[in-house]
């Protein structure tokens, strides 16, 4: 049977965290609570002390600070779910990453665990969706112990039809997805070290913060994430370093990479 929790961050985050590259501050709960309940208006006893744990790590990393499943997050209703300004604001953001949970997928996803998380400082392009900073993000693949492609975060097609966003969002967006060498350099160095520490073929998404730095903030199974497809094609087709009709998607395919 299928492991539905192959992607959950309390998975994969123990062993990133090994690797030493940056992360935010990170804290994980679990809870059997049947959460789902809140969606029908029905009370959930226990749900208190559940809140509790989560205003205790919010304390710890600071508020504001950024609130999802293991599974994910619901980033496109930003200012409901995964932004999390205060105490007050808790019960009604689990509700919505629980509404999202069930609705994603065909099966729904599981949210039995509980992720808070330091936000990171970012210098966003613009905003979209439901005001979701809209910044610099970087998405590599691996595969036994190699970078096989990367991609910028962001596609156009994301906010085709998104609501909210800025007359100038396409020149926007291509400046924020063109990579400096030097980032890109940094990138394939710390994505080198994850990638010897998980063996089949995963993404790794990197965000870039307001200072310039980078934090590695989500992995998923490769096949499972978006972009996979597009970096396969590419790979199939080349031995080459690519890139894209749009400028933006660069594939880099690397041989020598114990030189790196
Ligand atoms: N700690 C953080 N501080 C600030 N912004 C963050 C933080 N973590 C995530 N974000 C923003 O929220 C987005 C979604 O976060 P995350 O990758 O954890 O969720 P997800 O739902 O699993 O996303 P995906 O659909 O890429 O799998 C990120 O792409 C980034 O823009
Ligand atoms: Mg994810």
């Amino acid at each position: 049977m299928e492991d539905r929790n192959v992607n959950c961050l309390s998975r994969w985050y123990p062993k990133l965290e090994k690797t030493g590259v940056n992360t935010p501050k990170t804290l994980i709960t679990r809870t059997d609570l049947p959460l789902m309940n809140f969606l029908d208006g029905e009370a959930v006893p226990g749900a208190e002390s559940f809140y509790a744990t989560l205003d205790d790590f919010a304390t710890t990393v600071g508020y504001p600070c950024f609130l999802r499943t293991g599974q994910g997050s619901a980033k496109h209703h930003w200012e409901d779910t995964c932004f999390l300004k205060s105490k007050e604001d808790i019960p009604k953001h689990v509700t919505e990453l629980v509404e999202w949970s069930c609705l994603a997928d065909i099966m729904g996803l599981p949210h039995d665990v509980w992720v808070v998380r330091e936000l990171l400082e970012t210098g966003p392009y613009f905003h979209a969706f439901g005001n979701m900073p809209i910044t610099r993000e970087r998405r590599f693949f691996i595969d036994k112990g190699k970078i096989i492609g990367q991609i910028p975060y962001w596609p156009e097609d994301a906010f085709e039809d998104a609501l909210h966003k800025p007359v100038d969002w396409r020149e926007k967006l291509k400046e924020m997805n063109n990579l400096s060498s030097s980032d890109e350099s940094y990138l394939r160095d710390e994505t080198f070290k994850v990638s010897q520490e998980f063996e089949g073929p995963w993404s790794v998404d990197w965000l870039q913060l307001k200072n310039g730095d980078w934090h590695c903030i989500d992995m998923a199974v490769g096949p499972m994430s978006y972009g996979w497809d597009q970096v396969c094609r590419d790979t199939d087709q080349s031995d080459e370093d690519t890139i894209g009709d749009d400028g933006t998607i660069t594939l880099n395919r690397i041989d020598d990479q114990e030189d790196c």
